[in-house]
């Protein structure tokens, strides 16, 4: 495997949590949650681990500029705003919604770190604007580097082709990092998570061959059709392959996911994302946010309630973080009526 450059600046290996209160009440099997809401940049989540990777990138490429785009309240736009004040870039965002009045949540973050801040009405637009404020930025002078949506290129993908090495060493023996946890003889047998832009989904799968792992690998969409999903993250995981030095061809039967759980649409806050964030909260004491993990976490209880798990397998939640738009005014009056 060739050597990819990487910064190191997550909070590593992030722990593993039994959910033992969340079973009982559900009836269903062992359920227990990797806590990457926990990896240390500016409230954490997900794209913290590509970005150890994209900055790396960008910094090789002589970029003194980041720009990316995403929803008003994007995770993906605020950890990448806190990784361009950490590591010198200027950094300007193009985010879709209306402009509030009053910034809250992630759109205030994202003012916090200094980002400049283009919004757009219209999602018909925002490439157009997107590469236009690349192109102003060229114009000007600067050395642009353009973060992807939710950072989901072939380089921000391998932040999670690695999590899985990661899960792989906790897995065989380290479990330092495990907490109030009893042992794992069968070790895990699924792994669920949400996915949206897809370079999540395209490193598990990835790291899934690279390192082993025996278990089945479900991504609740958040936003996209299955087979759409499936074609995007067969091809992003293949080119994400390239990128250690040997291509591996993925195909969609390799990509397992569910549309069941997204028709309301993106950010439609809903009651299964109610129930499912109070339940994490008074069962367990554990923080869901609105429009990612809250889907996906009531899709795996309506999947639990349904019996598609056995009672006696084991899941892994992967909390990919979020929970900053728990305070977005937008959702906030929804979330706790
Ligand atoms: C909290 C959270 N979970 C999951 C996702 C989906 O990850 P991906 O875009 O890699 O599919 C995102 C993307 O923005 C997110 O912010």
């Amino acid at each position: 495997m060739e050597k990819t450059l990487r910064l190191n600046f997550a909070h590593l290996p992030t722990p593993i949590e039994e959910l033992p209160n969340l079973s009982n009440a559900l009836n269903g099997p062992r359920i227990l949650v990797k806590r990457d809401d926990q990896t240390g940049l500016a409230f954490g989540g997900n794209k913290t681990r590509k970005l150890e990777f994209l900055i790396a990138e960008a910094q090789e490429q002589g970029a003194d500029t980041l720009i990316s785009g995403g929803a008003l309240q994007s995770n993906h736009c605020r950890q990448t705003a806190a990784a361009a004040a950490r590591y010198g870039f200027e950094c300007k965002l193009v985010l879709t919604g209306e402009k509030p009045q009053r910034a809250s949540a992630n759109l205030l973050l994202d003012q916090l770190f200094g980002a400049e801040i283009t919004t757009v009405e219209d999602r018909a637009f925002r490439d157009e604007v997107l590469q236009k404020t690349f192109d102003d930025a060229l114009a000007a002078g600067k050395k642009p580097y353009l973060v992807p949506y939710g950072g989901s290129s072939p380089t921000g993908a391998l932040g999670y082709a690695f999590a899985m090495e990661e899960l792989m060493k906790q897995l065989s023996g380290g479990f330092r990092s495990f907490q109030n946890f009893g042992s794992l003889e069968r070790g895990i047998d699924w792994i669920v998570f949400g996915t949206s832009s897809g370079g999540t989904h395209a490193g598990l799968v990835l790291g899934q061959r690279l390192f082993g792992f025996k278990g089945k690998v479900l991504g609740i969409s958040i936003d996209e059709p299955e087979e759409e999903l499936k074609s995007h993250v067969s091809d992003l995981a293949s080119r994400a392959s390239e990128k250690l030095g040997g291509r591996i061809q993925f195909s969609r039967n390799d990509v397992l996911a569910t549309e069941n759980y997204c028709r309301a649409g993106y950010g439609v806050f809903g009651e299964g994302e109610r129930e499912t964030i109070h339940l994490f909260a008074k069962h367990e004491g554990l923080l869901l946010d609105p429009v990612y993990t809250g889907r996906t976490a009531a899709g795996m209880i309506d999947l639990i309630r349904k019996g598609f798990f056995k009672k006696d397998e084991t899941i892994l939640f992967w909390h990919t973080g979020g929970q900053p738009a728990l305070f977005a005014d937008k959702y906030s009056q929804d979330v706790v009526r």
